[in-house]
């Protein structure tokens, strides 16, 4: 059996403060088409308090050593040691001159990390560790230093320089070559050093802060994609204003860069001065970019944005510390968005993306804590835990301290460890102290894996008019965790009358009081909570708005559920109520229960929803979605996701029938009129039209098909046109093959657009899907060198088309670990991604166990494997 231990894990407990401080760094580059060189100069000192004989060891990996001086005197090749991790000097002085010089092959360079090519241009990845690919260098994130920076390169090829902070000189040099001079004020760890180079458009704005400081914005973009960039400009100005007035911060250097590549393993880098995003979240057009591009592109402007503060002002000590900046981003990035937006839709959309990311991998192989306590590979750790389990946690504190308390808090944090690299105790300790609150106990968030599970179970007592609601909170082993202590959990909830009002809360002991949602606190495995003066037994409405990442079991009748789906007066908790439902009807049918009045209840549920006075589309879009197949899955113990979608796609095409003329009179009326807007109702009407248009895809009508096909036809926006390529994806017919090839021949040559082409197909409903998967993987198209386009068809097919991957042949999952071995000699950083759902094995029936076992041990025996996907494969079989 394989075992990750046999390569070296990094451990937490194993954390030791820098020896060596950096107090400057002075980087040459010199880029060129066959190499390029690297020249560091870096003034150096030993930390107070390290031992006078500490060796200095710097970071280096896949570099070619030129040149190394000391203090001006160039060393011989036995004053300092060698490895494939670095560089070790056994004797250097208290205080020293380190010049290194380096030579690169950027255009070699597939895994994107470091120095690379995309498309014309020269750009960097450096987070977590792509630093020390571009030279020797302390490449931790407690290593903070100021940076100034020289490129020099073709002026023809590469009229456009860019580093972090500000151009202060720039000059020709001999051969049509130039070069500019960049100085970043802010000292930094190397994980936020950036530099590109390249023949780009730049569409340039400015932002006047709060205090009145003018600050330049630009965008940069290959030419070809001049004239997609208005709308990210616009949500960065917003995210600017935004954070001035929620938190009180304002941008700290005189410019702003953004710069998009298409060859990007994720999707962007929060860069100081300098971000690099993936094409995928900066261009946007109407005609090429769907109503949720436009969304995407906003918050992953604003979450890039706010790593300002959270992550780049304060940033990570280690890497383990990795939720610190990124939970308390992606939290403050969901508040921007629900503050753009509607916040109901935006929390069922965050709950629903924990529920199918989060839940999975915390009920895996892979489970870990939100601070990990080791690893192989750092990239293999920036996960949905980290990210959205971590701003899960972080909306807890909200909840636990309120807005006010929590934004104090955030801002004393900032204030207090400004320049710092530091942990989230630290993080912990100010939250507690701004809230005057106790949060030991809420530290186990951090420190325990695992979701857990809320059991709660009520009494009434009408003599009394005494409710009791009994909560037992669970949490299943993890790996190395085969116990869990209790978890301090906001639990929101009400009580809702048999009239449908929200009744009054008050606990046993309390005075009168008015609220209707109140936070209870859990904090013991169990818990009761007794309400008086109620007149009847109410119907309980909980973990209202989400309030913690937890499974709720409650025994709802469907009776129940239907009046919450109508009464409730929290919105999640309506769109709860109706997905619940849901998932019994459709589970039923897994089991091969058909029950005739199933269909019913559901079918007056979602015309209730429709005919509700106030509807709001939106939230009828998100309310009349069947539950996504992957969370149909975590509900059984062991799932055949062919049944699930039979089941689903059953329930579907009854439902479509059922209410098929309702469905084409929400068609026609919420189909905006008039020329592609983008705003809220005009979206609305366009997510709750194409809805309508899913189920009509369903009928089996002549009618309902042709209605697809004029949509494909007729649309004169990416959004319309895509909704109705994929339900077409579904079909093989004539009409289907030829809107696909029309979408072929049309956007051949738009990237972001061809992904899209390829990601319908890839999650294709028709069965024959395993199958196109195969010949899209041989299509001219088809690049193992671009991630966006491996996510669109490998990513797609995995994660996104449960049925067809999990073919009983085992067909999805050779597939998937022929195409994992033959990505790792490229880029193992996506190889280990895309490995990711062979980790799910056992959640599935014996059968497809096996076999996935069996490719997961395939990839684990195959020679040189990656870190990467090492740690992924061994994990998952331990
Ligand atoms: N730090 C980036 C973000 O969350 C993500 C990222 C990690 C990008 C590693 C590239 C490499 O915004
Ligand atoms: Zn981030």
């Amino acid at each position: 059996m394989t075992d990750h231990k046999q390569r070296a894990a990094v451990k937490l407990s194993d954390y030791t403060p820098p020896a060596f401080r950096v107090e400057h760094i002075d980087l040459y580059f010199s880029l060129g088409e066959e190499y390029t060189r690297v020249r560091s100069r870096m003034r150096l000192c030993r930390a107070e308090g390290t031992d006078p004989h500490t060796p200095l060891h710097l970071d280096g990996e896949a570099l070619e050593l030129e040149a190394l001086y000391l203090d001006g005197q160039a060393l011989a090749i036995d004053d300092y040691l060698l490895t494939r991790q670095g560089l070790t000097i056994e004797r250097v002085p208290d205080r020293f001159e380190l010049e290194v010089h380096t030579l690169l092959r950027p255009q070699d360079n597939t895994a994107l990390s470091g120095l690379y090519r995309s498309g014309g241009m020269f750009c960097t990845q450096c987070e977590a560790e792509g630093f020390r690919r571009i030279t020797y260098y302390p490449d931790r994130p407690d290593v903070l230093s100021r940076f100034t920076t020289t490129i020099e390169a073709d002026r023809e090829r590469y009229p456009v320089l860019l580093s972090n902070g500000n151009a202060v000189d720039r000059g020709e040099s001999e051969g049509g070559r130039h070069w500019v001079r960049w100085d970043d004020p802010w000292p930094k760890p190397s994980y936020l050093f950036a530099l590109v180079a390249g023949d780009l458009h730049c569409h340039r704005d400015r932002y006047r802060t709060a205090s009145g400081r003018d600050v330049q914005l630009a965008f940069y973009v290959e030419h070809a994609n001049a004239g997609r960039t208005g709308h990210a400009m616009e949500s960065l100005k917003r995210a600017m204003r935004w954070d001035e007035e929620t938190y009180g911060l304002e941008y700290d250097l005189d410019i702003y860069m953004v710069v998009a590549v298409g060859d990007f393993n994720m999707g962007a880098m929060e860069n100081k001065g300098l971000n690099i995003f993936n094409t995928q979240y900066v261009l946007a057009s109407p005609e090429t970019a769907t109503d949720a591009d436009f969304e995407a592109v906003e918050a992953v402007i604003g979450h890039e944005y706010f790593h300002n503060y959270t992550g780049n002002r304060v940033t990570c000590r280690d890497w383990f510390q990795l939720s610190l900046k990124e939970g308390l981003t992606v939290f403050r990035e969901q508040q921007f968005s629900e503050a753009m937006g509607s916040p109901a839709v935006q929390r069922i959309q965050q709950v629903r993306l924990l529920r199918s990311a989060q839940f999975p991998e915390d009920a895996s192989p892979m489970a870990h804590p939100v601070r990990p306590d080791a690893y192989v590979e750092i990239n293999n750790f920036y996960t949905a835990t980290v990210y959205i389990k971590g701003a899960e946690v972080i909306r807890m504190y909200h909840t636990l301290l309120g807005d006010g308390a929590f934004r104090n808090g955030v801002r004393r944090y900032l204030e207090r460890f400004d320049g710092q690299a530091v942990t989230i105790e630290d993080f912990l300790q100010t939250m507690a102290e701004t809230g005057g609150r106790d949060l030991t106990q809420f530290g186990r968030w951090y420190t325990q894996a695992g979701t857990p599970r809320l059991r709660v179970r009520d009494a009434f007592d009408a003599d009394a008019g005494r409710y009791t609601l009994r909560v037992v909170q669970e949490c299943p082993p993890t790996p190395g965790q085969p116990a869990k202590q209790p978890f301090h959990i906001p639990l929101a909830m009400g009580l809702v009358g048999r009239d449908g009002q929200a009744l009054p809360l008050r606990l046993a002991g309390e005075p009168e009081g008015q609220a209707t949602t109140r936070v209870l606190e859990l904090t013991r495995s169990e818990q009761a909570f007794v309400f008086e003066g109620l007149a009847e037994r109410p119907v309980p409405s909980l973990l209202r708005g989400f309030s913690a990442p937890v499974i709720l079991d409650y025994d709802y009748s469907d009776d129940d559920l239907a009046f919450l789906l109508t009464h409730d007066s929290d919105a999640f908790a309506r769109w709860e109520a109706g997905q619940q439902l849901a998932v019994r009807v459709i589970l039923r049918r897994v089991h091969g229960e058909r029950r005739e009045e199933d269909l019913d209840k559901l079918r007056r549920a979602f015309a209730g929803v429709l005919e509700h006075p106030g509807l709001d589309a939106s939230l009828a879009a998100e309310a009349l979605a069947l539950p996504q197949e992957t969370y149909l899955a975590q509900q059984l113990e062991q799932a055949d996701p062919v049944a699930i979608r039979a089941a689903r796609e059953g329930v579907r095409a009854e439902l479509a029938g059922a209410l098929a003329a309702t469905w084409r009179t929400v068609y026609s009326r919420y189909r905006p009129q008039g020329p592609w807007r983008l705003e809220p109702a005009a979206i609305a009407g366009r997510r709750l039209a194409n809805l309508a248009l899913g189920y009509l895809a369903a009928t089996g009508a002549a009618e309902d098909d042709e209605r697809v096909e004029r949509q494909y036809h007729q649309a004169d926006n990416m959004t319309d046109s895509l909704a109705a390529l994929s339900l077409l994806a579904d079909r093989d017919d004539a009409a289907a093959q030829a809107a696909l090839d029309d979408f072929h021949q049309r956007w051949r040559h738009v990237p972001l657009v061809l992904d899209k082409w390829f990601r319908v197909q890839a999650m294709s409903r028709h069965p024959g899907a395993l199958a196109r998967v195969q010949s899209l993987l041989r299509h001219p198209d088809f690049d193992l060198h671009n991630p966006n386009r491996v996510r669109s068809v490998i990513g797609a097919f995995a994660q996104g088309n449960p049925a067809a991957f999990h073919d009983s042949s085992g067909e999805g999952y050779r597939l998937l670990a022929d195409h994992i071995l033959r990505l790792d000699t490229l880029n193992p950083q996506v190889a280990a991604r895309m490995a990711l759902p062979l980790s799910k094995w056992q959640r599935y029936d014996l059968p497809r166990q096996q076999i996935m076992k069996t490719e997961l041990q395939r990839i684990a025996e195959a020679p040189s494997l990656s870190n990467d996907v090492y740690e992924v494969v061994s994990r998952s079989l331990e």
